[in-house]
C-alpha cells in the first residue's frame, strides 16, 4: 500500500515538474490575433473562395481574418438579374461560409450605379421609369435581400459611390430619377428590413476635400432625419503616390465627427504607375507596355516603398482604432486582385497583403512579429 502511494507521489511530482519546465507553445500570431482587439480585420472573397474551391486562399482567410465581404456576388446584376428573378446561389454560399467560420459577414452592396442589372431603372421600352416605380423597385430589391439574410449579415453597404470628388452628386440613374432622396430612402428601406443590421455609406477617394465635406453633410442630414447610419466606409484603393496620408487622416477624423464609425472597406495599394485615381470600373485606359513595368516580379526598391507605405496606413488605422471598427483588404492574394485588370487590363499588380504564393508581405510579417 505504502509503496503504491509513494509511486503515485513520485509520478505526480515528475508530471508537475515536467509541466513547470516545459515551455508553453506560443500560438503563432495572426492578423486577427494581433488586430482583433482594435477593429475587425476583414477580406473580400470571390466565389472560388466562398465555395472553398480555392483552398490556398481559404486557408489564409480562415487563419487571418475575422470578417468577410462579398467581392461581387451580392451586386445587383448577379443577385437580381431580372425584375422577377433573384439568384441567391452564390450569396447564400458566401453567407454560409462566413457564418460557418465565425466571421462577421458584410453585405456589399445594395444601391450602386455600377453592375446594376439593366432592367432596374427602365421600362419595357427602355425609357426611364417614374420616381414612384423606381422607389418601389428599390424597396423590393433592398427588402428582399436584407430580409433573406436578417440576423446573419452584420452590416450592409447600403449606398455605394454616390458622391463625386468635388462634392456633387454622381449623375446616376438613381439621382436623375429620384434626386438626392434616393440615399435616405435606401437607408430607410434597409432599416425596415432588418432593424438590427448596421448600415453604411461607402465610397472611394474619400480623402478628397469636396467628397469629405459632402459625405459628412449627407450623414449628418440622414441622422437628423432619424435614420440609422452606423459607419462611413472609406474604400481605401490607394497608390504609391496618393493620397496624402494627412488628407486621408483628416477624413477619418471628419467622418468620426458625425458620430458614425469609420471603416476601411476595400483596402489595397497599387504598386504600378499611376494612370488615374478613380475606382469607378468604367474609367479604363488602354494597355501599353510602359504601364506594366514589373511583369515578372516587383523590384526591391519598389517593394520597400510599397511595404513602408502600407505600414504607414496600418499605423494610421491603429492610431484611430477608437473610431475605426473594421479594416478590410479587397482580396486575399495579389493574383486575386481586380487591380490586375483595372484601370488597365492585363497588367501585373502587387496590391494586397499576401503575394501570389500566398506568403505575407514584409509589412505583414513585421506586424505579426512586433505583436
Ligand atoms: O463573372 C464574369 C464571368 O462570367 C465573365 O466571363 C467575365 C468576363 O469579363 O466577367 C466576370 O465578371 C467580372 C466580375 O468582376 C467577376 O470576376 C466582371 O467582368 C468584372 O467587371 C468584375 O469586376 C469587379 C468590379 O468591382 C465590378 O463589379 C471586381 O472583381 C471587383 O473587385 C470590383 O469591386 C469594386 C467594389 O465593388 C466597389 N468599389 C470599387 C471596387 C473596384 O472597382
Amino acid at each position: 500500500m505504502k509503496s503504491k502511494t509513494l509511486l503515485w507521489a513520485l509520478l505526480a511530482g515528475s508530471v508537475m515538474s515536467a509541466c513547470a519546465t516545459k515551455p508553453v507553445a506560443k500560438e503563432e500570431p495572426t492578423l486577427k490575433s494581433v488586430l482583433g482587439d482594435k477593429f475587425l480585420i476583414g477580406v473580400a472573397v470571390n466565389v472560388w473562395q466562398s465555395s472553398e474551391r480555392d483552398t490556398n486562399a481559404v486557408k489564409i482567410v480562415k487563419k487571418h481574418f475575422n470578417s468577410v465581404v462579398a467581392e461581387n456576388c451580392m451586386k445587383c446584376q448577379t443577385i437580381h438579374p431580372e425584375e422577377n428573378r433573384y439568384d441567391f446561389k452564390q450569396a447564400d454560399e458566401f453567407v454560409n461560409f462566413g457564418e460557418k467560420n465565425g466571421m462577421a459577414v458584410m453585405g456589399h452592396c445594395l444601391i450602386w450605379h455600377s453592375q446594376l442589372a439593366p432592367w432596374f431603372c427602365v421600362d419595357k421600352d427602355g425609357k426611364d421609369v417614374s420616381p414612384e416605380v423606381l422607389k418601389q423597385r428599390m424597396k423590393d430589391h433592398i427588402t428582399t435581400i436584407v430580409s433573406r439574410y436578417k440576423g446573419r449579415v452584420k452590416g450592409w453597404d447600403v449606398v455605394n459611390e454616390a458622391i463625386m470628388e468635388d462634392g456633387s452628386y454622381r449623375k446616376s440613374k438613381f439621382y436623375q430619377i429620384l434626386g438626392e432622396e434616393f440615399i435616405p430612402l435606401a437607408f430607410q428601406y434597409a432599416h425596415e428590413a432588418d432593424p438590427d443590421a448596421e448600415l453604411y455609406y461607402n465610397d472611394y477617394n474619400m480623402h478628397a476635400e469636396g467628397k469629405r465635406n459632402a459625405v459628412v453633410k449627407l450623414v449628418n442630414d440622414m441622422k437628423a432625419k432619424g435614420l440609422r447610419v452606423d459607419a462611413i466606409g472609406m474604400q481605401g484603393h490607394v497608390g504609391l503616390n496618393y493620397p496624402d496620408l494627412a488628407e486621408f487622416e483628416k477624413s477619418i477624423v471628419a467622418f468620426a465627427g458625425t458620430g458614425a464609425k469609420v471603416m476601411i472597406t476595400e483596402w489595397d495599394m497599387s504598386a504600378l504607375p499611376e494612370v488615374n485615381r478613380t475606382a469607378n470600373i468604367a474609367d479604363t485606359v488602354a494597355f501599353r507596355k510602359a504601364l506594366n513595368p514589373y511583369p515578372d516580379a516587383l523590384p526591391d526598391s519598389v517593394s520597400q516603398r510599397w511595404n513602408a507605405r502600407m505600414a504607414d496606413f496600418m499605423n494610421l488605422f491603429i492610431k484611430h482604432s477608437d473610431v475605426i471598427s473594421r479594416v478590410t483588404a479587397w482580396g486575399v492574394s495579389d493574383g486575386d486582385s481586380w487591380k490586375n485588370g483595372f484601370p488597365v487590363r492585363g497588367r501585373k499588380d502587387y496590391p494586397l497583403l499576401f503575394d501570389r504564393e500566398y506568403q505575407p508581405k514584409p509589412f505583414v510579417v513585421d506586424l505579426l512579429k512586433e505583436n
